[in-house]
């Protein structure tokens, strides 16, 4: 069984030193800034944000093909631009996903060898999993080249969410994180990424793209396995690092 939480030689509380502790809180408070107020500073940050510009542009494809030409001339005032980039989003987040989940089982087949991978870890789900996100990213890439856009143009939201999912990575990708507290980041992954698909099935559809909405459909079944999956597997690890019986109820 793994242990992710030991007993140790823990030094980081404030009780480790209650002598120093009183040094440390009185520097804290000589060391407030006199200069300015609080009020200033969110000032300051407000005329920051007034003054930025946008974090990236969705690139428009030239020629409009297929359900993008077809919902640009039914439906006036509907922004495609929005569709390609939450697609181009998802289309970034899989691709990474895969290098997560390839990471991610590396991680449980260690733990299997050592004789501590959890026991409601099922590895061969979890390569399935992982196929099934490259799976995703096809799906995308064939999408957005059939409405004439560039699958490879980094849209404004693929940015955000990926610099979003940088501490995950990194928790994940840490060799000294358990499988149990790289479980936790990976449900973090799968509930965006559960709720992104969700919002873009109901973007395709009601943007009147219903067939791209179906294939959509498919791949948030698919996203709802692994959401429940990694959720179950995650409870089931911590109880059974504390000792506790399998959660009664849970498939
Ligand atoms: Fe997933």
């Amino acid at each position: 069984m793994e242990k992710s939480v030991q007993m140790g030689t823990n030094r980081t509380g404030i009780d480790m030193s209650p002598l120093q502790s009183k040094v440390m809180i009185s520097g804290a408070a000589a060391a407030t800034p006199t200069g300015g107020s609080e009020a200033e500073l969110h000032e300051l940050g407000k005329e920051y944000i007034r003054n930025a510009g946008v974090i990236g542009t969705v690139p428009l494809p030239g020629t409009l093909r297929g359900a993008l030409k077809a919902m640009k001339d039914k439906l006036s005032g509907k922004h495609t631009e929005i569709l390609l980039n939450k697609m181009g989003e998802r289309l970034a987040f899989e691709r990474s996903g895969v290098r997560v989940y390839e990471c991610f089982i590396a991680k449980c087949e260690a733990a299997a060898a050592a004789g501590t991978l959890p026991a409601a870890v099922d590895l061969d789900l979890l390569r399935q999993f992982c196929i099934e996100e490259a799976q995703h990213f096809a799906l995308l890439r064939d999408v957005l080249a059939g409405l004439g856009a560039d699958p490879t143009a980094q849209t404004p939201d693929a940015d955000v969410a990926a610099v979003a999912s940088l501490g995950l990575m990194k928790v994940i990708q840490d060799p000294r994180t358990s499988v149990t507290q790289s479980l936790e980041a990976m449900l973090s992954i799968e509930m965006t990424d559960n709720a992104a698909w969700e919002l873009l099935v109901r973007l395709a559809r009601e943007m009147t793209m219903e067939a791209i909405g179906d294939q959509f459909h498919q791949a948030e079944e698919q996203e709802d396995r692994h959401l429940s999956t990694i959720r179950h597997w995650y409870e089931a690890a911590v109880r059974e690092e504390a000792g506790l019986d399998a959660a009664p109820g849970t498939h």
